[in-house]
């Protein structure tokens, strides 16, 4: 069945904190900057063109909702038509634009947006001189030592679900995401094998998307079946921003009281290099970068968390080098 529309990017997520002040230093250590703040709402940015990545509302620790982008306003207005979106509204947010709100099947809100303003001045990548590629040439790499990490900008989110093949089908019904890799707790091959998550791309047809936009998990393996955010996820602009990012964040975490979930590694699902980490009420934050993108032709792969992909260990999700995954990871503390 063809999907309703093709989302073709994700612009920010909007999460509930206790206190927006510790939320707001958390995310600067984070590397972000702020944007707005009132006494019950906190907009934060990156160093990309996206105008805000994060919004804060206040109140109980809680995962609001995901802001996908529309190809076009046409796309916008089909949406809104349909049971399970509102009318549009204008957005009074920096950038401006137009929004419809939903929700999926686990009550996570789904904002569908269109026209946001891009900021024009960002920051750059510094091209990577790997292997045999050499795309620096009479240009130095420098980064100032004890910067703040460089987030491009918001990338994707991890979501436990009730009954994650389901919301699955919602997103692709709705959004058009299609699965890359389907995660089972042990042979796909066998009916009886439960399913533990999923990794959903966009469909942008012949231009590639990124390994996952939404990656859908299980909540009654992870989260004592609460339907939670697993982590939210941000794009740096280097993989030096990973490591300069867990430095600043490791020099704050005492003081702070800020947790590292895993990392730095580099995952298999999406061949991330990764860093996790929770700000003080437990919501989990990752930085990563130089990720899988696939277009529209790769086949969805099933595959057996319990074993390594290689063959090499027997740790579910393991990552290709790095520490094993947290005990924790996930769980219902994220909120
Ligand atoms: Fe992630």
């Amino acid at each position: 069945m063809e999907p309703i529309i093709k989302a073709i990017d994700v612009q920010y997520c909007t999460l509930q904190c206790p206190d927006l002040d510790i939320q707001e230093q958390f995310l600067i250590h984070f590397g972000m900057h702020t944007v707005e703040k009132t006494n019950e709402m906190l907009l934060m940015k990156g160093d990309g063109p996206q105008p805000f990545i994060e919004k804060v509302l206040k109140g109980e620790k809680k995962f609001i909702s995901n802001a996908f982008l529309a190809a076009s306003m046409q796309d916008l207005e089909k949406i809104s038509k349909t049971d399970s979106f509102s009318d549009i509204e204008e957005l009074s947010t920096p950038g401006g634009g137009f929004v419809t709100k939903g929700k999926d099947l686990d009550g996570f809100g789904v904002e569908i947006v269109f026209g946001i303003k891009e900021l024009e001045k960002t920051a750059e990548t510094i091209p990577t001189n790997e292997g045999r590629t050499v795309n620096r040439v009479n240009q130095m790499k420098r980064f100032v030592k004890g910067s703040y990490p460089r987030i491009l900008r918001f990338a994707h989110c991890g979501l436990n679900a009730i009954n994650p093949l389901e919301s699955f089908k919602w997103y692709q019904q709705h959004l058009g995401l299609l699965a890359t890799d389907k995660l089972f707790m042990g042979d796909p091959k066998e009916p009886q094998t439960p399913l533990f998550g999923i990794f959903s791309r966009l469909d942008k047809g012949m231009d590639p998307a990124d390994h996952h936009t939404l990656f859908f998990l299980s909540a009654p393996f992870l989260s004592e079946g609460k339907p939670v955010m697993n982590h939210v996820s941000f794009e740096m602009f280097n993989i030096d921003d990973v490591f300069t990012g867990h430095e600043m964040l490791d020099s704050k975490k005492e003081e702070f009281n800020y947790f590292q979930e895993w990392g730095i590694g580099r995952h298999y699902q999406g061949s991330q290099l990764f860093d996790y980490w929770r700000n003080p009420f437990g919501q989990t934050h990752e930085h990563q970068t130089d990720g899988d993108m696939f277009d529209n032709t790769f086949p969805t792969r099933e595959l057996n968390v319990q074993k390594d992909e290689i063959g090499l260990g027997n740790e579910p999700n393991e990552s290709q080098w790095g520490p094993a995954i947290s005990n924790t990871f996930g769980n219902a503390e994220n909120g």
